[in-house]
């Protein structure tokens, strides 16, 4: 009897598995034919989840007076895609659970070409159903995933079901515990993608390690691969390179040598265009190119040493409030971010919408990138670092090509033990299997004052890192005043790059009195004076990113009249307003700004 019961349990989650139509990533979609289903979805707010037993999925009609459908889309209140549901509806603005989006669209069929439903993020677990028929689930809410439609999608009228859960989970990443919203929804474009039977998945192209002159291009097709070249072509540099698919694997690969191209940076935010093609497929991207790397306590960008001038950003959108995820809400964020004088963003702690990192490119700002390990997770657990890994696999995938991105980091504040420390080895060795020309860094918060003139950070997590993470909070959390910096002395137990990844302090905008008392602009702009003084006494620094740009929504925040559920520990109010740090900060960007470029040209 046991037995029979593990084989049929076993079955049908085989079963279920073998659903299961998440397809490889595919990046770039912003290059590929492409059919919106943004706009307004059906929805229903379901709690207990008894749409799942009750099958919601299927969309059904009585089709009697007397059948019992106890629920109806076409009647059900509505929510705009894309979109967190928090800060849509005042009765959603702290609800955790199931929400069921449907949504009705016509489709036309096409001879030899594949359809693909893409999600550009949901948080946190998705599950998916076309016309009734289950597609699969995703876990992880910051990062992309699709499925392939092409046998489910119907000529005509079709009905796409989604379960979007948002309930925080012991063994999720992140866990349950965080200083952020947990914005729940659709929270970036759901989107048809279509492409020809055999296409271009991904690719990637870069500046060989330390030469300007030689890059190394792959591009790895899907579906069936016959023999033969693909061909990347850069016209502006007079480049056509091609490269001999390897049927078996269907990937093609080259290394060659290249009219030196002008170098990115933030200063010179140069983007080129670039085709990749083959096996009667194209995509075209605009790509950067620089080498960034480390040499001793130094970071180079293009061989030289630079200072990262950066800021920390949260994805909320700025004056509205809720998950940013439109073109505009990004520029916004980088626009004041370039207003401080900052060449760096730490978009933290999750990546952020794709639209976001393309405008860093743009712009001229380069990137760190993270994944949501934070703070207290379930370290033991061998599906957390497998679901770490894939959402670190898709936002390389997703931004590998964006030169803006130097950094790729693994983690933020977690706390020391032999299992932390070995899954987040795991995850830098995998990080540098997949994208082997970036940094690997995380944020520690682990320092120790053996006195109050020293402090040190021994965290054995440096190790496995290229470049040192620190957040300290000398000023705000625990025993130290802002002019208590002036005195502290740090070490690093590893002699690599430092960034200082958080400092800060709160106060609302408009909150005034004398320096010493806290929530007040004062007081904030008073421990950045501190911090900056105390920073540039520390010989291994390579770069900043206070903690934060612009005031955030956290359930943490509770203090009323002050915090109202929101980090105030902005330079900027979450309607824009300047506070007194971001001049004290901006000034001395300025002055560090001045002294790069007198050091770029004296060389
Ligand atoms: C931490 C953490 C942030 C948090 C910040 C704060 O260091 O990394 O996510 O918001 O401190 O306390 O404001």
């Amino acid at each position: 009897m046991k037995h029979a019961l593990l084989s049929i349990l076993l079955l049908s989650s085989l079963r279920l598995l073998a659903a299961d139509r998440e397809a490889p990533l595919i990046s770039n979609v912003g290059a590929r034919t492409t059919i919106s289903l943004d706009g307004v979805w059906n929805t229903i707010v379901d709690p207990y989840e008894t749409g799942l037993s009750s099958r919601f999925y299927e969309n059904a009609k009585p089709k009697t007076k007397s059948d019992l459908i106890e629920y109806d889309f076409d009647h059900s209140p509505k929510l705009r895609v894309p979109g967190d549901w928090n800060s849509q509806r005042e009765s959603l603005l702290f609800y955790e659970g199931p929400m069921w989006y449907q949504r009705y669209f016509s489709y036309q069929q096409k001879a030899h070409v594949r359809t693909f439903l893409y999600f550009g993020a949901a948080n946190y677990l998705a599950r998916v159903w076309l016309n009734g028929k289950r597609l699969g689930e995703h876990i992880g809410g910051y990062t992309p995933f699709n499925f392939e439609v092409t046998d489910q999608i119907a000529e005509g009228e079709n009905s796409v079901v989604v379960e979007v859960d948002n309930t925080r989970r012991a063994d999720g990443v992140p866990s349950i515990h965080t200083d952020w919203w947990n914005y729940g929804g659709l929270t970036r474009s759901v989107e048809l993608i279509e492409v020809p039977e055999t296409y271009i998945t991904d690719y990637s192209i870069h500046l060989a390690e330390n030469r300007h002159d030689i890059m190394e291009a792959w591009i790895q097709f899907a579906g069936a691969i016959y023999r033969g070249e693909a061909t990347i072509e850069i016209p502006e540099l007079g480049l056509i390179q091609n490269a001999e698919i390897d049927p078996r694997n269907g990937r093609a690969s080259a290394r060659f040598p290249v009219r030196a191209p002008h170098l990115w940076s933030a200063e010179n935010p140069k983007l080129y265009r670039v085709v990749f093609s083959g096996q009667g497929d194209g995509v075209v991207d605009e790509v950067g190119f620089r080498t960034i790397e480390t040499r001793a306590t130094q970071i180079l960008l293009n061989g030289k040493p630079i200072f990262l001038r950066g800021i920390c950003l949260h994805e909320e959108a700025p004056f509205r409030g809720g998950r940013a995820f439109s073109e505009e809400d990004d520029r916004t964020l980088l626009t004041w971010a370039k207003e401080l004088g900052a060449n760096f963003v730490r978009l933290a702690h999750y990546p952020h919408n794709e639209a976001m990192v393309r405008l860093a490119d743009q712009m001229g700002l380069l990137v760190w990138d993270e994944v949501p390990v934070y703070w207290e997770m379930d370290f033991q657990n061998p599906s957390t670092l497998e679901n770490a890994k894939a959402q670190l696999r898709d936002v390389i995938v997703r931004d590998r090509n964006r030169a803006a991105v130097v950094l790729w980091s693994l983690s933020n504040e977690t706390p020391i033990s032999p299992a932390r420390n070995a899954f987040l080895k795991s995850m830098a060795e995998y990080a540098r299997q997949l994208d082997d020309t970036r940094l690997i860094t995380s944020a520690s918060d682990k320092a120790e004052h053996p006195d109050d003139q020293h402090a040190a950070l021994n965290d054995p997590l440096g190790e496995y890192l290229d470049v040192i993470g620190l957040n300290e909070y000398i000023g705000w959390y625990g025993k130290y005043r802002p002019e208590d910096a002036d005195k502290m002395q740090w070490a690093f137990a590893y002699s690599k790059p430092v960034i200082i990844s958080e400092f800060g302090g709160g106060a609302p905008y408009g909150m005034h009195g004398d320096k010493d008392t806290r929530f007040t602009e004062e007081y904030q702009a008073n421990l950045y004076q501190h911090q900056i003084g105390m920073l540039q006494r520390i010989p291994a620094l390579a770069g900043m990113t206070p903690w934060i740009l612009m005031d955030f929504r956290s359930p943490r925040r509770t203090l009323v009249g002050i915090q109202d559920y929101y980090n105030r520990k902005g330079v900027i109010s979450d309607r824009g307003q300047r506070k007194q740090a971001f001049y004290v900060l901006q000034k001395f960007y300025r002055q560090k700004a001045g002294e790069g470029l007198t050091a770029s040209s004296a060389k």
